[in-house]
């Protein structure tokens, strides 16, 4: 494993099973928690959100914490980038204030210039405008891991805006990793424009088909902040075609579990039913969120 995340060319199939077994490790007796063990005393993390979040900062927060290790949660919106400062000289006054790690979301790719630039920091890409999201999907990743013995066996469909979805790239990216049986991609025209001829999976434009014997079932929102045109289907259209409810659960695998990486707008791309199945493991994504995150603070800290 390198000494940064940023995407999953960072990581083999071994690293990707040791992170879900070391973030499996640090669930508590009961494993309704995760135990803290103070295993970097010394280090300090710094956390830079430039969009907004929810799930990411906190988890990777309470990793650290639980792990020993000092987090600071750098506030932009009172920073000296409101006075006019570059985001690469704050990162730069960053290392030299001894930094050890920066956990980095931002809406562009400006990462890979600041693990070239700055080496004596390490990285985390915490998301990379609306093209990667390592972490997330080694929590996805984990989550599939708790109910499914063999990702080779998986017929998996992820239906929503694939477009504007950082979540999709890096699911790719691992999936051809640690292997699956059939991918395959459904939702609107409009927002799956990229994934109509797709380089692995197949795209289906209707929602039954797509989640005909599904295993897994990933679903995404409409990440409006992102939409440069209007869609030309309105909402109500919309949530009758592609919403994923009870009734067209019943198509997929009894077994199928559900994952969405969250936010959730619940009533739009999932019922609010859905959320209330036994299938539905979005809970169990938020949960292993500070698991994942522990184990990957852990595996970078042994590479520093
Ligand atoms: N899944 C995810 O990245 O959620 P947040 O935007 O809340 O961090």
């Amino acid at each position: 494993m390198s000494k940064n995340l940023i995407n999953f060319t960072d990581l083999r199939k071994k690293d990707i099973f040791d992170l879900i077994e070391l973030a499996n490790n640090f669930k508590s007796e009961d494993s309704l928690d995760y135990r803290s063990e103070n295993l970097f005393p010394d280090k300090k993390i710094v956390s830079i959100f430039c969009e907004p979040s929810t799930r990411t900062k906190l988890s990777f927060e309470i990793a650290a914490h639980n792990l020993g290790a000092k987090f600071i949660d750098f506030d932009l919106s009172n920073s000296s980038i409101k006075k006019g400062e570059t985001l690469e000289d704050t990162i730069n006054a960053v290392e030299m204030m001894g930094v050890d790690l920066c956990i980095l979301r931002h809406t562009d790719s400006v990462i890979h210039d600041y693990v070239k630039d700055f080496s004596n920091m390490q990285f985390i890409n915490a998301g990379e405008g609306s093209i990667s999201h390592p972490s997330q999907t080694l929590i996805d990743l984990m989550t599939i891991h708790e109910s499914k013995e063999r990702f080779e066996d998986l017929k998996i469909t992820i239906v929503g805006d694939l477009d504007h979805s950082r979540v999709v790239n890096s699911f790719m990216e691992a999936i051809q990793i640690v292997g699956f049986k059939s991918l395959t991609f459904c939702g609107h025209p409009d927002l799956c424009k990229n994934f109509i001829e797709t380089p692995i999976g197949n795209f289906e434009p209707e929602l039954d088909t797509a989640l005909q014997d599904a295993d897994v079932v990933m679903a995404l929102r409409i990440q409006n902040e992102r939409l440069s045109e209007k869609l030309t289907i309105g909402a109500t259209d919309y949530i009758e075609r592609y919403q994923i409810n009870v009734d067209s659960l019943q198509v997929a695998d009894p077994e199928m579990i559900l994952l969405h990486p969250g936010p959730v707008n619940f009533g739009i791309e999932l019922s609010k039913e859905v959320g209330e199945l036994d299938n539905c493991k979005i809970s169990n994504q938020i949960f292993n969120g500070v698991g994942m995150r522990m184990a990957v603070l852990t595996k970078l800290f042994s590479q520093a």
